[in-house]
């Protein structure tokens, strides 16, 4: 397994749509198990390709406190959405940044497991949170998107300075 490069905002190739994987094949398989390395490694809840530079429909969740619960999403679908919830999100892509956003309070999810195979959950809580926020990033939507005008101008300041005071 290998560590992939994760993309940090403002980085343009976030707002790269994926495509849908074809075939669950043996290359798909190490993108799924570098994904989860690399998610683990930066203690994320969720990573999806588009965050490491791969331009397919690929997300891995782990919400596990004890990260043995490993969740891969291929080719995902919301097939179904209920109510609303306004939860603080964060991001991989956007390190120390955190807001609330709005998403729906449960989705039912159809997609393609590690082996190829299709199934569906039903999800609330943080996981549907979770499956909002990384099915958005296969379609370079992010979650500053969500927020107000105002909100997403301070946080790409916010980003701007710290990047500015890491060059000097
Ligand atoms: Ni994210």
């Amino acid at each position: 397994m290998a560590l992939l490069n994760v993309l940090q905002y403002p980085d343009k190739r976030l707002r790269l749509k994926a495509a849908n994987v074809l075939v669950v094949d043996a290359n798909i398989q190490k993108i799924v198990d570098d994904m989860f390395e690399t998610m683990y490694a930066e203690n994320g809840v969720g990573l999806a390709a588009t965050q490491a530079n791969i331009q397919q429909r690929i997300v891995v969740i782990d919400i596990s406190e004890d990260k043995k619960s490993p969740l891969c999403v291929i080719n995902p679908e919301i097939i179904a959405c209920e109510g609303t919830q306004y939860e603080v999100e964060g991001c991989i892509s956007f390190p120390g940044m955190f807001d609330k956003v709005e998403r729906a309070e449960k989705v039912r999810l159809r997609a393609l497991d590690r082996d190829g195979k299709s199934y569906e959950i039903d999800a609330e809580g943080l996981l549907s949170v979770c499956i909002q926020h990384e099915v958005d990033h296969l379609d370079g939507i992010l979650f500053m998107d969500h927020l107000s005008r105002l909100k997403q101008d301070r946080m790409a300041k916010k980003i701007e300075k710290e990047r500015a005071r890491a060059m000097e």
